[in-house]
């Protein structure tokens, strides 16, 4: 029997395959699967269907290996399912599979039980990520490195500092999933396909067989909203921004111009034709992948922003974007993570890069205001000038600063000053400078054993948060799979 019922001619197959999502529902066809489960639980538990009746339905569901890629052609994963359970218990029996719920509920519970998984597995990465992005400042951190604004050399930093400043964003990135989790975890289960239903389900039970902790109020909005879908795919676009701003200073930093870092050759790609080349592959196509998470959002947004309520079938669009984004984000976090563990620094070659490069200007504007008592603004005049007159004679800051720093300081504001050459000198020296900064969240070394601290507290939190989330899922997975047996065995015995 064809469950598509009487009301329609036959479809043509062009139709069936130009609107069917079977191509995609793989991603998902656990999820249905464990709806259709725990549906016909509550049923059976309801009375609303007898046990014999669902003890064939949960049996033929606990053990059914429906091929979401099947020969059939099929609308969806939902459609093959039920088609193949009727095609096995006969009609009288799967005809109960669907009473109560709908292809809506199901999918929109299905879709949000997934995509529950994969946040997990994606702040897994992030957490990996991070880890690898301390142990390189733990273990480089007091390098001081260019710091750049604009790409032009800016200040002295450490390479702790740097990396600190990618663990921070990742840890938004997990705040922000983990935010996504929380309103991901809501059923739509018992909305049916738009108005609720007349047959009796205990929404909460279900919700909690299926690992939500809580039902969404209104029917409508379960089966219509791809908000959170949208959010999701928002979340995996800016950690893919992060992670690729991450693959491009490694990208340039591994350049030969800056040698500042050799990537691991695990990660890299040579020529078909220039034996020589060492290509940052890993990092571009991490890169390019940010790209296609945009367009993924974009596409989400574009097909939503129009549709009135409640359900229509333009929702299914967005779906295969979200798992590309989620597995995009989860493969780009693995390889990242490893490269940037085997990345090698190149001290010396980073050192040539700060020689003479004045980035310790502001340091010393900073000395003379304090020591000079002469304001910001005309230090900054000052410095600016010895700067300008260090490039024109083509001669280290310091040397000039010995010859004309005290002239400057005299045009500037009027007053004779005496300067102290020695400790001028020493407020130009790059790691001398990073040493005089006190403001918390700054690149002083003496701050990296407390940020490398707070840091692997915040990851143990994190990890425990995860663990957390991933048993309570395994418990409503055991829990449903216990209730499934139980009225099995229940009608066996
Ligand atoms: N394949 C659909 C999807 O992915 C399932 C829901 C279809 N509902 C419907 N009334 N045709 O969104």
């Amino acid at each position: 029997m064809d469950i598509r019922g009487r009301r329609l001619r036959q479809q043509d197959e062009r139709t069936t395959r130009f609107i069917s999502s079977i191509g995609f529902d793989g991603a998902i066809a656990d999820e249905v699967l464990r709806v259709n489960r725990a549906h016909m639980v509550e049923l059976v538990r309801r009375g609303e269907v007898s046990r014999p009746v669902g003890s064939k339905c949960l049996t033929f569901l606990r053990d059914a290996h429906v091929d979401a890629a099947g020969a059939a052609p099929a609308e969806d994963f939902h459609h093959l399912l039920e088609q193949a359970a009727v095609d096995a218990l006969g009609v009288d029996v799967a005809g109960y599979l669907n009473l109560g719920k709908s292809r809506n509920d199901q999918v929109a519970a299905a879709i949000l039980m997934h995509l529950k998984r994969s946040v997990l597995r994606v702040i897994e990465g992030a957490l990996e990520l991070q880890e690898a992005v301390v142990w390189t400042a733990e273990a480089h951190g007091r390098t001081v490195i260019p710091g750049y604004t604009h790409l032009q050399h800016a200040q002295p930093i450490t390479l702790a500092h740097h990396m600190f400043a990618h663990f921070d964003s990742l840890g938004r990135d997990i705040e922000r999933l983990s935010q996504l989790y929380a309103r991901a975890d809501s059923s739509p289960m018992g909305a049916a396909a738009i108005a609720g239903t007349s047959v009796r389900v205990d929404r909460g039970e279900v919700a909690a067989l299926l690992g939500f902790s809580r039902t969404t109020a209104n029917a409508m909005d379960a089966v219509s909203s791809r908000d959170v879908e949208l959010e999701a795919l928002a979340s995996f676009a800016i950690l893919m921004c992060s992670l690729s701003r991450l693959a491009e200073e490694l990208v340039i930093w591994s350049s030969r111009e800056f040698s500042f870092v050799e990537i691991p050759d695990e990660f890299t790609a040579t020529s078909s034709i220039m034996p020589q080349k060492k290509n940052p592959v890993v990092a571009e196509i991490a890169r390019a992948k940010a790209g296609s998470a945009i367009g993924s959002l974009c596409a989400g947004l574009a097909i939503v922003k129009g549709l009135p309520h409640s359900y229509n079938l333009d929702l299914q669009e967005v779906t295969p974007h979200l798992w590309r984004s989620a597995s995009d984000a989860e493969d780009a976090l693995a390889l990242l993570a490893a490269m940037v563990r085997g990345l090698r620094f190149d001290g010396a070659a980073i050192a040539r890069a700060i020689e003479g490069d004045f980035s310790t200007a502001t340091a010393l504007a900073n000395y003379l205001v304090r020591e000079h008592g002469i304001s910001f603004r005309q230090a900054h005049a000052v410095v600016g000038a010895l700067v300008r007159d260090a490039i024109v004679k083509g001669k280290p800051l310091e040397h000039v600063a010995d010859a004309r720093l005290g002239g400057l300081l005299a045009e500037e504001t009027g007053r004779r000053i005496n300067v102290d050459t020695r400790a001028v000198r020493s407020t130009l020296d790059a790691g001398a400078s990073l040493g005089t900064i006190t403001s918390s969240g700054g690149s002083n070394p003496d701050f990296i054993a407390g940020g490398l601290k707070s840091r692997a507290d915040s990851m143990r939190e994190e990890r425990a948060h995860l663990k957390a989330l991933r048993s309570a899922a395994d418990r409503s997975d055991r829990n449903l799979a216990r209730s499934v047996e139980s009225i099995i065995q229940g009608v066996n015995r």
